[in-house]
This record gives structure tokens, sequence and C-alpha cells, in this order.
């Protein structure tokens, strides 16, 4: 009885996947950060590490649920594989206008030599020439940690990012990246005792 509800599951199972005949491939090495914007209903911006190394970005203008039109022209590589280290981990934050309006998405990553990187969408920046972008800052990042976190922060005054990782300056701890938007600079501090 056991193994007849079993294999009954197994059927239904693969049943259920051959069901979704149309689906989009996407062949992600690693994480996968994904952050809604406010267009749209649920529509979402998703960011992985492809096959080849490069960083895409993929946008749907509604929850996969909803039914509406995934728009898969927006599947695009957005770093290249040469900026990128092979099993980076990846997030991703969403800036809010004190308004309230959408303003875009910054995604974090490990370069190849280990340094703590930022890709801006809505300047489409990345890499040694974005100014703005927390690479600049050569952050360096411990061998071999997967660790990484992000977000926005538009309640605290002058704080807009904070980006979490184990720095190679302060192994065996968390170390937060901040950039404070009064002087829009990026500065380091160690989670405290
Ligand atoms: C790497 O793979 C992604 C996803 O398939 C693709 O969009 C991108 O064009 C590829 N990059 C190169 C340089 O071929
Ligand atoms: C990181 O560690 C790997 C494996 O131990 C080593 O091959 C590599 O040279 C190290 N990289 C750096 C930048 O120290
Ligand atoms: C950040 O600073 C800029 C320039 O001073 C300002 O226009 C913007 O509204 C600020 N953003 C937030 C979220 O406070």
């Amino acid at each position: 009885m056991q193994l007849l509800k079993l294999v009954a599951t197994a059927i239904a199972f693969i049943a259920g996947v051959e069901a979704a005949a149309n689906f989009f491939p996407v062949d992600a090495v690693g994480d996968i950060a994904a952050v809604r914007d406010d267009l749209g209903k649920g529509a979402t911006h998703i960011y992985y590490q492809a096959r080849n190394g490069s960083i895409v970005r993929l946008y749907t203008s509604t929850a996969f649920v909803q039914n509406g039109p995934q728009d898969r022209g927006s599947h695009t590589e957005v770093v290249p594989a040469n900026e990128v280290m092979y099993g980076t981990p990846i997030t991703a934050a969403t800036l809010w206008t004190p308004a309230g309006d959408f303003n875009g998405n910054h995604v974090y990553y490990y370069s190849r030599d280990g340094i703590l990187s930022e890709y801006i969408n809505n300047i489409q920046a990345h890499g040694p020439s974005c100014t703005q972008c927390i690479t600049n800052q050569r952050f360096g990042v411990v061998n071999g940690s997967v660790a990484l976190y992000a977000f926005a922060d538009n309640k605290t005054p002058g704080m807009l990012l904070r980006v979490g990782f184990e720095s190679a300056g302060s192994p065996g701890t968390i170390t937060e990246a901040t950039f404070n938007n009064n002087t829009q600079k990026w500065s380091l501090s160690v989670l405290p005792n």
C-alpha cells in the first residue's frame, strides 16, 4: 500500500513536470536573486550566473502564476563572465525614491579576483569603469567565502544600501559596506561584539 502510494506520487510528480511543456529554459549555476519592481502585477527582475559565467537578467512582467506576458526579450547578459567569479554568490536590493517610486536594482557578486562588485541596473553600469559601483572601492572578500547579503535602507537618515560579506580585512565575522546617501560614499563596519 505504502509502495503503491509512493509510485502514484512519483507518477503524479513526473506528470506534473511533463505538463509544463511550455517553459523558458534557465541554466543557473548557483544563487538566483530576485526583486520585485512596482511595475505591473508582480513584475520581477531575476539575476543569476549562467553556465558560461556571465550574470544574466531575466524580466517578467507578472508573477509566474499570473499568466501575464513573461518578457523573455529582456533575458540579457548584464555582466560579462570575465568580471565574475565562477560560483559567485549573488544578491540584489531594490531602491525606492523618497516619494516611493521604484529607483532601480543594485546587484552584488564577487569578481574573479575576489572583489565585492556591483551592477546598477538603471544605469546598466558594472566593472572597473563604473565609478559609482562598490567595485571601485576594491573591498576584498575572504577567499572561498560565499556569504553575501544586501538590502536598501531608506528609513535610516543618510543610509541607502547595506551589503554584508566576509571581508578579507576582518575574517571570521560579517562586515557591512554601507552607502551613505548624503556623502555618496561607501564605508565598512565590522559587526560589533
Ligand atoms: C551566456 O549565457 C547567457 C544565458 O544563456 C546568454 O544570454 C549570453 O549571451 C551568453 N554569453 C555569451 C558571451 O555567449
Ligand atoms: C584561493 O584559494 C584557492 C584554493 O585554496 C587557491 O588556489 C587560490 O590561489 C586562492 N586565491 C587567492 C586570491 O588567494
Ligand atoms: C539620495 O540623495 C539624492 C541626492 O541628494 C536625493 O535626490 C535622493 O532623494 C536621496 N535618496 C533617498 C532614498 O533618500
